[in-house]
């Protein structure tokens, strides 16, 4: 779709499937899920789709390391560490807040990755201390490609205006018509390069982005920004603006996911085995329940964008502490 250089780390298409377990326990309307938690490289989920692009940019300019980052929950840190490893980077994360104990920066530490704390917990300053950090490693010799965070940037976001001709065509050949699309918006690159994607092929088709850390005013700016630097680097038409729905997902705050979307992660969990993170994923589902069960014409299309590494952190320190399930108990047959 684009002759901008591409490094491959996706197995793409993610598969679109049903979720009739799911649908039977909510007693809502077709589902139908797009499993880039499926995605192929790594943990990294959605953001692999961006750092294709990014990382294509790099080694096209001979960059020799990546210089991005973001907080201790970041799922784009250790997937831009893995990334850069596969492209032959090194890679310098700046992270804002403790990074102590976060399995995400765990992660991007083992595959290599140097962090960079701040010390603080402006979560904004990191952009500017990451142009600064890549500035300083200029000055030493080396070739570093700075990214915001989020991979979110109008070249990043080329990722997924591919994944929504990617869609366009799994759902031509269901002959389906969706009623919604509904993602997680956080860094916001995501549903722009969606946008700039559908505006040529689904151009209709509600998109609704459940916003989990922004203001909806200030999250509908800068997605729309987003989406028309993509597709002016497409050549493609205008994103219609009519086309995003924004939902506030915000709740008690960034990270945390209140009784019911928890519930409803639990469900997705106990009937078709979906991980879902406290951050993105319980609360973009919450909204896809929410409509599903309005039973719309035309399935809701609920993209389960990953975050497997921080859900099953917190599940398994859940039933860790939790304990044996009856201590005492009869434990049936006894083992070899
Ligand atoms: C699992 C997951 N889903 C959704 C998003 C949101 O994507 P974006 O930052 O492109 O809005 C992120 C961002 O890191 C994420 O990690």
């Amino acid at each position: 779709m684009t002759d901008l250089p591409r490094f491959p780390l996706a197995v793409l298409p993610t598969p679109l499937v049903g979720a009739p377990r799911l649908e039977r326990a909510l007693g809502c309307g077709p589902l139908l899920v797009k499993r880039d938690d499926l995605i192929g490289f790594g943990a990294a989920g959605n953001k692999t789709r961006p750092l294709e692009y990014l990382l294509g940019a790099a080694r096209a300019q001979g960059a020799d390391v990546l210089v991005t980052g973001g907080g201790p929950g970041s799922n784009f840190c250790p997937a831009a560490a893995l990334a850069a490893r596969a492209a032959g980077l090194d890679c310098e994360l700046v992270v804002w807040g403790d990074p102590a104990g976060a399995p995400n920066l765990a992660l991007a530490v083992a595959a290599g990755a140097t962090l960079r704390p701040t010390g603080g917990t402006d979560r904004a300053a990191v952009d500017e201390l990451v142009a600064k950090r890549a500035a300083a490693l200029a000055g030493e010799g080396r070739q570093p490609y700075a990214v915001p965070r989020g991979g979110s940037t109008d070249l990043g976001a080329v990722g997924f205006a591919r994944a929504a001709a990617e869609l366009a065509e799994q759902l031509r050949a269901l002959a389906a018509r969706p009623a919604a699309i509904v993602l997680p918006v956080g860094s916001g690159g995501s549903v722009a390069g969606l946008l700039a994607g559908l505006a040529p092929v689904l151009p209709e088709v509600p998109v609704v982005g459940v916003s989990v850390s922004r203001p909806l005013g200030e999250v509908g700016r800068h997605v729309l920004d987003l989406a028309g630097g993509c597709a002016r680097l497409l050549g493609g038409p205008a994103p219609r603006p009519g086309q995003l729905r924004l939902v506030d997902g915000r709740g008690a705050g960034f990270g945390t996911a209140s009784p019911q979307e928890r519930d409803r992660a639990r469900l997705a969990l106990h009937t078709e085995g979906y991980l879902l993170d406290t951050t993105y994923g319980a609360e973009a589902f919450a909204v896809a329940a929410d409509l599903a069960l309005e039973r719309p014409d035309g399935p809701v299309v609920w993209w389960h964008t990953g975050g497997q590494i921080p859900a099953a952190a917190s599940l398994l320190a859940t039933s860790l502490t939790a304990g044996p399930i009856a201590a005492g108990a009869p434990t049936g047959e006894e083992g070899p």
